[in-house]
């Protein structure tokens, strides 16, 4: 079975656009974790965070990560906080390369400013919150096959530097 991809990275890195090129240009499947969490609960991230709570949210996203690792040949985007659930790293791991999108907290703030959709972002300091929570992931976001830095690539590019990566590995 073909491995999968896992793009991992912190919100606003790009994992969904850069995902969608790769899986087009790799001739692979695009799937994206929270999209099917959203789908299997009839709720948007947000409506999930407010009327259940982030765990439950973390619960059904582990879910869908070990459904679609029982297939091969995708191009996984990954929830920004997926690496903190104990055991998410390792299923990864299991089935396919990671690959990790990051990009400047000040960057990650200019493309996600006006988007409501981010709930663990909607607090009085946002920039100081990207801060704080990469900071507290960043053990597991360098602990991949491959960085890709995104402040500075249009998401072309940051396509093109992953096929050049997994074409040689
Ligand atoms: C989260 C990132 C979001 C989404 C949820 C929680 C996080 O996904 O899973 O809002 O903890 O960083 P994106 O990284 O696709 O925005």
């Amino acid at each position: 079975m073909k491995k999968n991809i896992y793009l991992i990275g912190f919100m606003g890195t790009g994992k969904s656009t850069v995902g969608r090129l790769l899986a087009d240009r790799l001739g692979m499947e695009f799937c994206d974790t929270d999209a099917m969490v959203e789908k299997r609960a009839g709720k948007t991230i947000t409506e999930i965070f407010e009327d259940l709570d982030e765990d439950a949210f973390r619960v059904m996203e582990t879910e869908i990560l070990k459904e679609i690792t029982g297939k091969g040949n995708l191009v996984v985007s990954t929830g920004g906080g997926i690496v903190v659930t104990k055991g998410n790293m390792e299923i990864m791991r299991s089935a396919g390369k990671l690959i990790t999108l990051m990009a400047s907290p000040e960057q990650i703030f200019e493309r996600i400013k006006d988007d409501r959709g981010r709930p663990l972002l909607n607090v009085d300091s946002p920039l100081d919150e990207i801060k704080r929570l990469i900071y507290d992931r960043a053990p597991f976001y360098i602990n991949t096959d491959y960085i890709v830095e995104t402040t500075e690539l249009s998401p072309e590019d940051a396509a093109e530097e992953i096929i050049r990566f997994v074409e040689n590995a």
